[in-house]
């Protein structure tokens, strides 16, 4: 049986995925081996985590290698840069304050902190995008952030009056250690903010495709109110992010008396409407991922046999788990379309799907489009206005498939 990674309870099995490849693991050559993993999702009924039950070992994603880079998109740039001036509003009146980003990326956030003259510390365990921080002029720590590291931290700098991270707690498999250091590192009256994909918007839009090996754990204020609980901390506001397909930011203060905003209040209240503390909320999710990945195909198929043409759009590291659950492969879907450059002429993780560059589409004349990057649905669509008006078609399919 398995157990909580939080709480130690046991846990309950919501879906199992089958064996899946891991989700960047883009592959250079079809002869190239892959690794595959046994991918579950489970709930715990104690402290209403979502997690994942198997992972993969941090290593073998975030090495010298990681491929994700946050600076390639232009509406991340803009995100990232309004979370910048969020801090430097919070501190404006904290004299030589210090801030402490966790997995910091290229910097695309911290950098702005940097620019402002802010004391900061980036924590990056990957030693590439670390290496892009430090040339946006930003201090980096090649690192993982636990207890241990956070004494060392606060032995040399004192404590932090902010700590934050985006798209990084999700990934972490011992989250009580980085909380430890938190607890360790973050000053009385200091304040924690992290956003991570929502387990209210997956549930809602039934956006199964965050669910890959990188994201161990699926957020909601109620399961974060309870990992705060558990170290001292106290969830104190929670603000919607229209990124990542519907993200949440949960801000987070030290002991157990502080000001709650009706917010906290507000969103828990919407996530118990729709049973993310009870496991009969999940069964409803899997229903439907499960008619959505059916709908798809079929549509799919239907194309194909008409002998047109299908192009995904953007090689995202959750189709790996919409492709690969789905059974949608090179059979299905003529190639994919991305702007990245290290992913052009590769293959899709564990379906193989060739990845060519957007010029390539751009001279296509194929009119079917699967809208895999469908978290940039308005920037894409703006892009592609003339491919739409001239009778190009995109497919969506979350909360359901559509063609648009
Ligand atoms: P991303 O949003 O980072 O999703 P994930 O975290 O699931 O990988 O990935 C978006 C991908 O889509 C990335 O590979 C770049 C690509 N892309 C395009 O090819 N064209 C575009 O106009 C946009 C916005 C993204």
């Amino acid at each position: 049986m398995r157990t909580c990674r939080i709480c130690d309870s046991a846990l309950t099995e919501i879906m199992s995925f089958g064996d899946m490849p891991i989700a960047n693991g883009f592959l250079t050559s079809l002869e190239e081996k892959e690794f595959l993993f046994p991918m579950t999702l489970h709930f715990c009924s104690q402290c209403y985590m979502v997690q994942l039950g198997e992972t993969v070992p941090p290593e073998a994603m975030f090495n010298g290698n990681y491929q994700f880079v946050s600076s390639t998109s232009k509406a991340m740039a803009d995100h990232f840069q309004g979370n910048a001036e969020e801090i430097q509003t919070r501190l404006k009146n904290v004299s030589d304050p210090f801030v402490v980003e966790l997995g910091c990326n290229d910097g695309i956030m911290l950098k702005h902190i940097a620019q402002a003259g802010i004391r900061h510390l980036g924590i990056e365990p990957s030693a590439n995008v670390a290496e892009m921080a430090k040339a946006n002029g930003v201090n980096v720590s090649v690192q993982f952030f636990n207890k241990a590291t956070a004494e060392k931290i606060k032995a040399e700098h004192g404590q932090a009056d902010v700590i934050c991270g985006s798209n990084v707690f999700c990934h972490i498999e011992d989250l009580n250690s980085v909380f430890e250091g938190i607890q360790v590192l973050l000053k009385d009256g200091g304040v924690l903010f992290f956003e991570d994909p929502y387990i209210y918007d997956i549930v809602k839009k039934s956006s199964f495709d965050q669910i890959y090996d990188e994201h161990v754990y699926y957020f909601s204020g109620l399961s974060v109110a309870e990992l705060a609980k558990r170290h001292q901390l106290q969830l104190v506001d929670m603000a919607h992010q229209d990124v990542h397909g519907g993200s949440m930011r949960y801000y987070i203060q030290p002991g157990s008396q502080n000001t709650v905003t009706e917010r906290v209040v507000e969103w828990i209240q919407k996530e118990e409407d729709i049973q993310l503390n009870d496991t009969r909320g999940y069964e409803k999710f899997k229903d439907s991922v499960n008619a959505i990945c059916r709908d798809l195909k079929t549509m799919l198929e239907d194309i194909k046999q008409r002998g047109d043409k299908v192009i995904g759009y953007g090689a995202t590291s959750k189709s790996t788990t919409l492709l690969n659950y789905a059974g949608i492969g090179h059979d299905l879907i003529d190639y994919i379309s991305d702007n990245t450059p290290n992913k052009i002429n590769k293959y899709t993780p564990g379906t193989h799907i060739p990845i060519k560059a957007y010029e390539e589409f751009q001279q296509d004349n194929a009119r079917h489009v699967l809208l895999l990057a469908w978290n940039h649905k308005k920037e894409i669509f703006a892009k592609e206005k003339d491919f739409r008006a001239s009778g190009g078609r995109f497919i969506t399919f979350f909360p359901e498939v559509v063609i648009e």
